[in-house]
């Protein structure tokens, strides 16, 4: 049987990688995308959901738009990364398929309570929807079968500020709230996604098949990858679509329990995620930490993938 997921996203260009590799396995069923702000503007990364769920022929998926700021931070953006439509230089055609109405916090509680114990969540943005839903609804965090997040640096030094990670700066006070909310949670940290790194060779791979996936992928990369490139990757992490590895080929990463917590202070070291690797602080394991990954064989795994969903696509 399938794994039943929502990913709830931010898009983003490793967001909608992580889409089309959902919809690539047949060990899962993506049932819905809720989106939040992130990357983008709510607005955008409602757009970009809908539109590439539509280039995947997959516009029967629904999408409900989540929150427009996050709890106490301001907005922030990051064109620079995922370029200023937040898919690179992809040119997506508007989408002809619209979201369902409400907002996306009311949806995941009303899918949730509805079969308590079966619906996975992935959330691969800022975890303000998340928090929301487990403030809003009291039985919201017992009845969500688990919550898999690409988000944190654990060990490793972050990609936004020198010690935090994007998704969990963006919006500190939910990941705290989500962190000790008693969902079981597997965390996706840095330290693994940066090992996971799509090269030009994979792209020009790719595009051997003529497709309006490879094309995509193509064009939504470039941004990315001299983003990548001006920091000193030979390649362009795919944050988000690891997460879905948990599911698709587990054996690649390696995990640790652990207490993990999140600094949501004003200062220096906002939005920083740290273990206690030592048990110094006697608080119980709140996660399951991925602390390494066989990223070359995920990568070869994402191509296959991607190659026999462009095949099917033309
Ligand atoms: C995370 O931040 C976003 O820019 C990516 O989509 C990913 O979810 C990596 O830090
Ligand atoms: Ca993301």
């Amino acid at each position: 049987m399938p794994k039943r997921i929502i990913i709830d996203t931010d898009p983003g260009i490793d967001d909608a990688f992580a889409f089309l590799l959902a919809l690539a396995s047949p060990e899962i069923k993506l049932e819905a995308l809720t989106t939040t702000q992130g990357n983008v503007t709510l607005e955008a990364a409602t757009r970009n959901a809908l539109a590439v769920l539509e280039l995947a022929n997959a516009s029967h998926i629904p999408v409900i738009a989540g929150s427009v700021v996050p709890l106490v931070q301001p907005l922030r953006a990051s064109a620079h990364v995922h370029g200023e439509s937040g898919i690179g230089n992809s040119k997506l055609p508007t989408p002809k398929s619209k979201t369902i109405e409400g907002h996306a916090v009311d949806y995941l509680i009303q899918r949730v309570l509805a079969e308590p114990g079966e619906l996975s969540i992935f959330p691969i943005g800022p975890l303000t929807n998340i928090a929301m839903a487990i403030r809003k609804e009291p039985k919201f965090a017992k009845a969500v079968k688990e919550l898999v997040i690409m988000g944190g640096a654990v060990l490793e030094h972050g990609n936004v500020t020198p010690q935090a990670e994007f998704n969990i700066y963006v919006d500190p006070h939910a990941a705290h709230i989500v962190f000790h909310s008693g969902v079981p949670i597997t965390l996706i940290p840095l330290d693994v996604t940066h090992k996971c790194l799509l090269k030009i060779e994979h792209v020009d791979r790719l595009l051997k098949i003529k497709s309006p996936i490879t094309k995509f992928i193509n064009d939504a990369v470039e941004v990315y990858l001299r983003f990548s490139f001006d920091h000193g990757f030979t390649g362009s992490a795919l944050h988000d679509p690891l997460t879905l590895a948990t599911i698709i080929a587990p054996e690649l990463l390696t995990f640790k329990e652990l207490h993990v917590d999140v600094d949501h202070s004003s200062g220096v070291s906002m939005g920083k995620t740290f273990g206690d690797f030592f048990g110094n602080t006697s608080k119980p394991v709140n996660m399951k930490v991925a602390l390494q990954v066989r990223g070359e064989e995920f990568i070869e795994l994402f191509i296959q993938r991607m190659e026999t969903l462009a095949k099917s696509i033309s």
